[in-house]
Order: structure tokens, then sequence, then C-alpha cells
């Protein structure tokens, strides 16, 4: 079993949670800290708040026994050897960073400090962060010599985040001396000798004990860059394929041949080459705008990042332009909406495009009925219930009568669907598919106009094929 290493983990949202249970399960004894009582009381009720494969059964194998959750900040400082900061770090008015949840969080610390701690950034943070949570420590009062400041960024993903921590690509931590790194390696000592994958009950995954998680040494400065740069690389490639979707459909190519031949390269790979509505979610929106700022801030001109973010934006301009197309007007057509969470298997509708599209399509006058596996209750905050916008309790309710069926998120139930059931259940057999499901020559079999990204619209012979708009 590991070195047992008293951890506190501050913020208990989708990495904060997932850290403290994952933390946990590899033998330390977690204290997370969550400043919304709310949220606590339901964690320490035995709740989920949010929807992740394999959370609910790890939450409930150590609650109560490897973590606890608390609202004080100050008594779950002193029991500890490492904090773990993993508040919010929100996009601001300019693009950067809101660091403010982050200056909080370290002045309450410095309140608390009694003896030497490790503080560690765990959130998404811009380069030089580290300098500045230990000029907020200085400026309270804090004797350097009981702290150091570590940044160990966060890769895990929305939907697979159990899998991704406990089996990660690598675990980067930026460090300023010999003694912060020790007890970060002691920390994930379970994952990268391999000892936790032996051990019965581990949760299966690509490390192994022959194969262990890597662990890489840098400054405080390169890790904090690394977090972003590797953001910003993921967001360009999904903006990259999204520009040569369009101009696949100019040419009438088709972009899933594009990419499989691209992605087999193995300098290139397949991940992330999908062609879509473009990207969305709580980190690389706001991570790509806030490594611009920075970059600006620094006086080096990175143009590339605003083109990804631009070529981001266009795509869901182009995708409400293609359901005009096929549909001519929009006031009062119902349509069916498959998809609120920005991609699937999460219940996360933050920066979704999906939201962004249904916002634009209620705006032109249609009726949407909408229809997600997970993010609906999340969904009816931002766009609440009414004559215009309705929510179903399944996809073919959903679909019923529709004049339309759009496709926004890559759930897999919704690259699955009984397609013959779904052409009784529609009023007309229309799918414009922002996430590429299906193959056209698929939805033409079945007696569907087909629409998607980047590759020829299939119109059923008898309609005819629309004009082309030019976006
Ligand atoms: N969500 C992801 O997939 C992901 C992946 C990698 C990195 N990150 C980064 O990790 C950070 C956290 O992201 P998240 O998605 O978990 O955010 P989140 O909004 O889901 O959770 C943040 C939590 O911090 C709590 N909090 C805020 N101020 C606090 C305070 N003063 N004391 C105690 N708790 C406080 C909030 O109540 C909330 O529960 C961000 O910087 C994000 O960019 C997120």
């Amino acid at each position: 079993m590991a070195d047992s290493v008293s951890v506190c983990v501050i913020g208990s949202g989708y990495v904060g949670l997932v850290a403290a249970v994952c933390f946990a399960e590899i033998g330390h004894r977690v204290i997370c800290v969550d400043n919304d009582e709310a949220r606590v009381k339901i964690l320490r009720d035995g709740g989920v708040p949010i929807f992740e494969e394999h959370l609910p059964e790890m939450l409930a194998k150590h609650l109560g026994r490897g973590v606890e959750f608390t609202t004080e900040l100050a008594a779950a400082v002193r029991d500890c050897d490492a904090l773990f900061i993993a508040v919010g770090t929100p996009q601001g008015a300019s693009g950067a960073a809101d660091l403010s949840y982050i200056e909080a969080v370290v002045a309450e610390v410095a309140r608390s400090i009694d003896g030497y701690k490790v503080i560690v950034e765990k959130s998404t943070v811009p380069v030089y962060t580290n300098e500045w949570i230990r000029r907020v420590l200085y400026r309270h009062g804090v004797d350097p010599s009981r702290y150091d400041v570590v940044s160990n960024p966060e890769f895990l993903r929305e939907g697979t985040a159990i899998k991704d921590f406990l089996h990660p690509d690598r675990i980067v931590v930026g460090a300023p001396n010999e003694r912060s790194i020790e007890l970060l390696r002691r920390i994930y000592e379970p994952l990268t000798s391999g000892t936790y994958y032996s051990q019965p009950g581990a949760l299966p995954g690509p490390c192994n004990s022959e194969c262990p998680a890597k662990i890489v040494v840098t400054s405080a400065q390169s890790a904090e860059i690394i977090k972003h740069a590797s953001n910003a690389f993921l967001a360009l490639k999904i903006s990259f394929i999204n520009a040569v979707a369009n101009l696949a459909e100019a040419v009438d190519a088709d972009v899933e041949d594009i990419a499989e031949g691209m992605g087999l390269d193995s300098r290139i790979g397949h991940k992330f080459l999908r062609a879509g509505l473009g990207y969305g979610g709580s980190c690389f929106p706001k991570d790509v705008a806030a490594f611009h700022q920075v970059a600006q801030q620094y006086g080096v001109e990175f143009q590339l990042l605003r083109e990804i973010r631009k070529i981001n934006e266009t795509q869901k301009e182009i995708f409400f332009n293609k359901v005009l197309q096929a549909l001519w007007t929009l006031r009062g057509k119902r349509l069916a909406a498959l998809g609120l969470a920005f991609k699937g298997n999460t219940d996360d509708i933050r920066e979704s495009p999906a939201i962004d599209v249904i916002k634009r399509l209620l705006e032109a006058g249609a009726i949407v009925t909408a229809y997600d596996p997970a993010a609906m209750e999340r969904a009816k905050e931002v766009l609440p219930p009414a004559q215009n916008m309705m929510y179903a309790d399944g996809l073919f309710d959903a679909a019923q009568d529709a004049d339309a069926v759009l496709i926004l998120t890559d759930w897999k139930e919704f690259g699955d669907i009984d397609l013959a059931m779904l052409n009784r259940a529609v009023r007309f057999p229309i799918v414009i598919d922002g996430r590429n499901m299906y193959k056209p020559q698929l939805m033409l079999e079945h007696g569907f106009t087909y629409v998607s990204v980047g590759r020829p619209a299939n119109y059923l012979a008898q309609e005819g094929k629309p004009r082309k708009f030019a976006n």
C-alpha cells in the first residue's frame, strides 16, 4: 500500500472531486473542501453532484474512509501535507483567466498555515501564477520556509475523468526544489511505480504494473505552459479539421475520408480530428483565450490562437445556415435537438455548441424539443422550458412530428438510433447532423435527407438539392 499522505483538495467540481476520490483510491487520506455548503451536504450524504463514469462507485467506496468533505478550510489546511487548489479559473472580460478564486483561496490558506505545506496548482492557470501565489502568501505574512508552490496541471477529460486520473498519459510536476518534488513523487507513487494497477479492484485501463504512469518534472513556469499549450493544440486540431471540412464541402470531398487518411500518419493521429460543431466545455474556449492573453501580455504575437477561436465560432454559424438551407424558413418549424451537453458522456453544458445553436434557432422562431441523456436539468437553467423550448424524455419523443432532427452532441446513443422507427416518428425525414454520427449512404437507404459536416449533403432524389449558401 502507498506511503499515505494527508492531502487537502480545495474545490469539489469536476477536477477537485475526481482528484479527491482518486487520491483516496491510491491510498491517501483526503479532505475535500468546498465553500458551496449545498454541494458539500450532497457529497457528505453520499450524493454525486456530477455525471461521471465510475464516480458513484468510487465515492461510495471511500466516503468516510479515505475521503471526507467539509466547508472548513482552516482545519483542513492544518491537517494536511499537500494542498491541491482545484477551484474554477473562468474566463474574465478581457479573455484572461479570472484568478480571483485562486487568490481568495490562497489568502485563506495563509491565515491557517502552521507548518511546512506544499501548495499545488491543480486548476488551469497562466504562467507565473506560481509566483503570484508565493507573493500573496508573503504579503499575508507567511514565512517562506513554510511552503513551496508546485504546478501539477490536470489533463482529465469529462466523461472519462476517473479513468484519465488513474491512467494518465503523463503526470506533470513543475516544482522549485527537491523537497516539494519528493512529496509529489510520494503522492503519485502508486501510479508511477505501478503498484496500484496490480492491486485487487484497481480500475483497469491503459496503464499497468509493467507500463505505469510517467512523471515529467519541470519548472513551475514550464508546467503551467504545458497545460495551456496542450489544450490550445487540441483545440487547434479540432479547428483545423473543421476548416478542412468546409473546404471538403465546397469541392464535394468527404472530410471523414480525409481525416482517416491524415490520422493514419502516426505523426498526426486520429484523435481530435473529428469535424463537427466545434469544441466547447469549460476548458478549451477559456484556455485558448487565456493562453492568447498571456502571450500578448509578454509581448508575443500568437495569431494562430485567434484563428483557432474564430474557426470555432464560425462553425456554429455554418451549421445554423445548414438548417436554414435544408428547411427554408424556421418560424414555427418543430425541430428535435438531440444533445445539449458540450460532448457525449457528460452533463456539462458550459460553452456547449449545442446550447448556442439552439439559442440561435429559437431566435429565428423555431420550436425546439430537446433531449439529452444527462444534461437536461442543467440545460433548463439556461434554456428554461417554454412554449417554444420543450424537453422530452427520450429521443423518439423529441423526434415525434418533427420537421427535422438535429444531432448536436456525440452521445453514443445518437449514433445507434433505430432509423426505421425514427422515420416513422418524424413529420419529415430530415436529419441535420452536427457530429457526423452516420454514413450518408445509410441515411439515404432509410429514406432520410441527410446533411452533415464536411460531406456532400444527401437530399432525397425527388426533392432535389437546394443551392448551397455561401457562408
Ligand atoms: N473540467 C475539466 O474537464 C477540467 C480538466 C482539467 C483542468 N480543469 C481546470 O480545473 C479547474 C477547476 O475546474 P472544474 O471544472 O472542476 O470547476 P468547477 O466549477 O466544476 O468546480 C470548482 C469548485 O470550486 C469551488 N470553489 C470556488 N471557490 C472556492 C473557495 N474559495 N473555497 C472552496 N471551494 C471553492 C466551487 O464551489 C466549485 O465546486 C479549472 O481551472 C479548470 O480549467 C478542468
